[in-house]
């Protein structure tokens, strides 16, 4: 119910993307396979809410398994190497069947997730203090519906300082490897629960429908 309240005043706040909320919604608009026809435009929301928050716990899950694997086998100069290689290939994995996911933020260590200014003002929302969104999800067009989009923040724990943290406390080497993989690196100087960057998703409608519906039901068993 929280979650609902919290969608509700973050369509308010968002101003003209909003969500249309259902009933009337989906006869006019464009939604042309016909198995899409079924749902309505709130069931749409529902499904690409859950189906986008299971894209971040499983992007997530995946990447901090191998950090936490790698920090224990060789503590943050070997995991560097490894979060090097390895984030960006469980991006590309969740980058299909009408879906693309990214990290960015306003502080990058690799230059691929700079925030674009689109992005930089939904930073903004997250960053500002009491009442942040916990997450924003918005069409591009409320009548078209053709393309959604979902942020979420992504804010730092004890784990990250480690290679975000304050550099003077950085493990031998580990501030020279980063200059080596990583010249304008920018990802540093970050307290615990600081907002880091958030994960940006955009699904393609309907393409994406299908890969919804498996996120949306893994959730659903995730959850049992
Ligand atoms: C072992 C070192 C290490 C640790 C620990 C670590 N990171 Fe990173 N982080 C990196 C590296 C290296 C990159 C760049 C990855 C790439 O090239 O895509 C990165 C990139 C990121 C990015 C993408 C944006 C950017 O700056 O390029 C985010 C977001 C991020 N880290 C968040 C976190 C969070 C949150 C934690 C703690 C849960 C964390 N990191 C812990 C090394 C680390």
């Amino acid at each position: 119910m929280r979650r609902i309240f919290i969608f509700a005043a973050v369509i308010m706040t968002v101003g003209s993307l909003t969500l249309t909320n259902g009933q009337n919604a989906d006869s006019k608009t464009a939604v042309p396979a016909a198995d899409t026809t079924a749902l309505s435009g709130a069931a749409v929301d529902s499904l690409l809410i859950s189906a986008a928050n299971q894209a971040i716990s499983q992007f997530s899950s995946q990447l901090q398994t191998s950090l936490k694997v790698a920090l224990d086998d060789g503590g943050p100069l070997n995991a560097v190497n490894v979060c090097n290689v390895v984030a960006p290939d469980i991006q590309t994995a969740h980058v299909r069947d009408g879906w693309f996911l990214e990290r960015v933020t306003a502080k990058p260590r690799n230059r691929n997730n700079q925030a674009d200014s689109v992005q930089l003002a939904i930073l903004a929302q997250f960053a500002s203090a009491a009442d942040a969104p916990t997450f924003i999800a918005q069409w591009n067009d409320p009548v078209k519906r053709e393309k959604f989009r979902f942020y979420r923040p992504i804010r730092t724990n004890e784990l990250c300082a480690g290679c975000h943290g304050d550099p003077a406390s950085f493990v031998a080497g580990l501030t020279e490897e980063l200059k080596t993989l990583y010249p304008d690196d920018k990802a540093v100087g970050y307290k615990s629960g600081d907002l880091r960057g958030m994960f940006a998703i955009e699904v393609m409608w309907p393409e994406g429908m299908n890969y919804a519906q498996k996120l949306a039901a893994s959730a659903k068993r995730d959850t049992k």
